[in-house]
């Protein structure tokens, strides 16, 4: 018997059980034809993300993960979303090392090092680069996480912040990979983890500059992308961009103080922890927007200009509302 008479006996079998109404609007060739599309969207679907995750991958198969041969090097792994995807990473039995500008104020795991170093210095970097080299080894996966997050417009924002947020949040990218990628292009292994935002999809009101940093991270991770496989012959390296919505941290604590007044959904830390751990863990690159909900979001420079300019006006009204709660002081 052929596969599909099998399947033809087994789905006649399995309708027999159902009760008369379900059987009779199963026999209807306007429900068999919906189900027959709904079919052909699932596998169109599936094809899709199977099409995208091997591009993405370079079409070059993963290596097996093998804790004992990683070394993940987070940056800002002292407070927020570093801090615990320190802390998830760390429960594998992989040795981590963070840099951060501020000394922990937790006690690290074991297999933890921490290194002081502002990482918008090149020579700060290469400092510190050589003693984790010499204390660890190469590090095999960068995560680019360290960010920073300043209030006000662009004609009241100073210009040491408004630099500040550029160096922090796109140019110590630029400085890191410089200082880490060679070797895994060596290797031809590795992960370099973008922490970008949705800001790089949309850009509001005052966060005009977080807004630039974070496109300019998108685009960075794009041209990585390129250079690795077309430049460097190193396709079995992977990228990730991460573009969380907002995340209840130090970071965006101004807002989390008025939280009664702001109408838009704030994640935990451990949801975007997970998204990082499942890519570095699974060692796939991939761009993941988070919730999942928004994934539209990259769609937003596509749609008509009246349903961008609708997006950020929603977007920048609810921070304008928050800052007018927060100068009445309620
Ligand atoms: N919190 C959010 O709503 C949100 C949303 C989307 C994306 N993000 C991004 O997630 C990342 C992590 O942010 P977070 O919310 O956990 O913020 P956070 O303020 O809790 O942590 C940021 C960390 O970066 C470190 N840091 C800042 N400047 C540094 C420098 N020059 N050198 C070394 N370390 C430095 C800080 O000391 C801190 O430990 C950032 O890139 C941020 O832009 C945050």
């Amino acid at each position: 018997m052929s596969a599909l008479e099998l399947v033809k006996q087994y789905s006649q079998t399995a309708l027999a059980q159902l009760p008369g109404p379900a059987q009779a609007l199963l026999a209807k060739p306007l429900t068999q034809k919906a189900l027959a599309v709904l079919l052909a969207l699932g596998v169109l679907r599936s094809l899709n993300s199977s099409l995208s995750q091997w591009t993405l991958n370079n079409w070059t198969s993963n290596q097996r993960w093998q804790p004992a041969h990683e070394i993940i090097l987070l940056t800002g792994g002292c407070s927020g979303i570093g801090k615990q995807v320190m802390e998830d990473l760390a429960k594998t039995g992989v040795r981590v090392v963070i840099l951060d500008i501020n000394e922990p104020n937790f006690k690290l795991p074991a297999n933890v090092s921490f290194y002081r170093a502002d990482i918008t210095s090149s020579a700060n970097i290469a400092e510190v680069a050589k003693a984790i080299r010499s204390d660890h080894g190469e590090p095999t996966v960068l995560i680019n996480n360290a960010g920073v997050g300043h209030d006000g417009t662009i004609l009241e924002e100073p210009e040491a912040k408004i630099r500040q947020t550029f160096e922090v949040n796109t140019i110590s990218h630029f400085l890191m990979v410089k200082e880490f990628l060679p070797a895994m292009i060596k290797a031809n292994h590795g992960h370099i983890v973008t922490i970008a935002s949705m800001a790089s999809f949309v850009g509001i009101g005052e966060m005009a500059d977080y807004c630039g940093s974070k496109a300019s991270a998108l685009a960075f991770h794009e041209s990585l992308r390129q250079e690795l496989k077309t430049w460097y012959n190193a396709p079995a390296v992977r990228t990730s961009i991460i573009h969380p919505m907002w995340v209840r941290t130090p970071m965006i604590k101004l807002l989390t103080d008025h939280e009664s007044h702001f109408r838009q959904p704030i994640m935990t830390v451990q949801t975007v922890s997970d998204a990082i751990c499942k890519q570095i863990l699974t060692q796939n690159s991939g761009q993941v927007i988070l919730p999942k909900s928004q994934t539209a979001a990259s769609l937003v420079r596509a749609m008509p200009t009246w349903m961008q300019e609708g997006i950020r006006t929603i977007a920048s009204g609810s921070l304008r509302r928050l800052r007018d709660v927060q100068k009445q002081g309620l």
